[in-house]
C-alpha cells in the first residue's frame, strides 16, 4: 500500500483515520508547519501562538512576515484556551498554532476537554488550527492521546507532523493533513520545489506498513520515560532548591525554571566549559518571558560523564546564587 494510504491508515495510534486525499508528504514537520502557515495567512496577519514556542516555529512566523500574538503554555495543563479566547475577541487572528501533545518545551499535554473546548473555540469564530502532533506518539504510559483533527469534520484543523522525533532527526519525512486547505497547500509544496527522497519514503512505508514502528515506538516510549525520571532525580539532587521544572508525561523535553537571582548567561557560559548545553529559555519567545528557564532534552541515553556534568551545572548553580 502507498505511502499516504499507509499514514492516514494507523489507527492503532491515530485515533482518527485520516483522508489520504488530504495528506501531503513534506521534507519534516517544519516544512509541514511552513506549508500549512502559508496557505492561510499573508505577511501583516496575527497568528496566536504558544508560548514558550520552540525557536524554529517562530523562525518561520518572522521569514513569512507575520505578527504575532503568545498564548501562555502552563507546565500542568498546556495551552490556555481562555486566553485565546479573550485575545481572539480583541484582534482578528488569523490561525493558531498549537502542539497539544507533549509540547515543546513543557511536554505538557492538553486534556481531551481542553482539545474539544478549543476546537469548539476554533470553529465557533472560524479561526483555522495547526496542530503539530509530532510527539504525539511519545506518550510515557496508557493510551496514545487524542488529536484535534479526530474531532473536526469543518475542515479548519490542519494537522502536522513527522517522524524525525519518533524515529531519527535525519529521516527528512512528515507530513500535513492540509483539511480545506489541501489545494492551496498543495501549490504552495510545489512552489517549494522540494522533494522528499524516494529512499525515506520507502523505509517509512515499509516500517508503519510492518509492526516495526509499534515495536520501535513502544520501547523508545519506555526509554524516553526512564531517562525522564532518571533526569528529574538528577536535577532534584544535584540542582538548588529552589529549581522548579515541568512534568511531563511523555515526549522529550523538560522546561526547567531556575532561582531568579542566578546570572543565566554566566551559567550558560560555566556549564558550557564543562561540556553540558542547554537550550536557553530566551530562544523561545519574542519576549523576555523566559530568560530564567531552559530547556533539557533527555532523548539520549545518559552517559557517567553527562551525569557528572548535571552535577557539576547544579553546584555551579548553587555557587552563582551564594548557597
Ligand atoms: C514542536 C516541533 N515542531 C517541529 C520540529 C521539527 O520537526 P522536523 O525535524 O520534522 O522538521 C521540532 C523539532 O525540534 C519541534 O520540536
Amino acid at each position: 500500500m502507498a505511502l499516504k494510504e499507509q499514514i492516514a491508515q494507523r489507527t492503532t495510534t491515530y485515533k482518527t483515520v485520516l483522508n489520504p486525499e488530504e495528506l501531503i508528504i513534506t521534507d519534516g514537520a517544519l516544512q509541514a508547519l511552513y506549508i500549512a502557515l502559508a496557505s492561510i495567512c499573508s505577511p501583516g496577519d496575527i497568528v496566536a501562538v504558544e508560548s514558550p514556542c520552540v525557536f524554529s516555529v517562530l523562525e518561520i512566523l518572522r521569514v513569512q512576515q507575520l505578527r504575532v500574538v503568545e498564548v501562555p503554555v502552563d507546565i500542568r495543563q498546556g495551552f490556555d484556551v481562555d486566553l485565546l479566547k479573550k485575545a481572539s475577541q480583541k484582534m482578528n487572528i488569523k490561525a493558531v498554532i498549537v502542539t497539544p501533545n507533549f509540547h515543546n518545551p513543557t511536554g505538557s499535554l492538553l486534556s481531551d476537554e481542553q482539545k474539544q473546548y478549543l476546537h469548539a473555540l476554533a470553529i465557533e469564530q472560524g479561526i483555522p488550527l495547526i496542530e503539530n502532533d509530532i510527539y504525539g506518539d511519545l506518550h510515557f504510559s496508557g493510551h496514545r492521546p487524542i488529536n484535534i483533527k479526530s474531532l473536526d469534520e469543518s475542515g479548519l484543523v490542519l494537522t502536522c507532523s513527522s517522524y524525525s522525533k519518533s524515529l531519527a532527526p535525519g529521516i527528512r519525512l512528515g507530513w500535513l493533513s492540509a483539511g480545506k486547505f489541501f489545494k492551496k497547500a498543495e501549490q504552495i509544496k510545489y512552489a517549494l520545489g522540494s522533494t522528499v527522497s524516494p529512499i525515506y519514503q520507502e523505509t517509512i512505508t515499509k516500517l508503519i506498513s510492518s509492526t516495526s514502528y509499534d515495536r520501535h515506538v513502544r520501547l523508545f516510549r519506555n526509554q524516553l520515560a526512564s531517562q525522564y525520571y532518571h533526569t528529574q532525580n538528577l536535577i532534584n539532587r544535584f540542582f538548588p532548591e529552589s529549581t522548579v521544572m515541568s512534568k511531563p508525561t511523555g515526549g522529550s523535553n523538560l522546561w526547567v525554571q531556575m532561582d531568579r537571582k542566578l546570572d543565566m548567561q554566566l551559567f550558560y557560559k560555566l556549564c558550557e566549559e564543562t561540556g553540558i548545553r542547554f537550550t536557553p529559555g530566551y530562544t523561545f519567545s519574542f519576549s523576555k518571558a523566559y530568560d530564567q528557564f531552559f530547556r533539557l532534552v533527555f532523548s539520549d541515553k545518559y552517559s557517567a560523564a553527562r551525569e557528572n556534568a548535571l552535577k557539576i551545572a547544579g553546584d555551579t548553580a548553587a555557587k552563582l546564587i551564594g548557597i
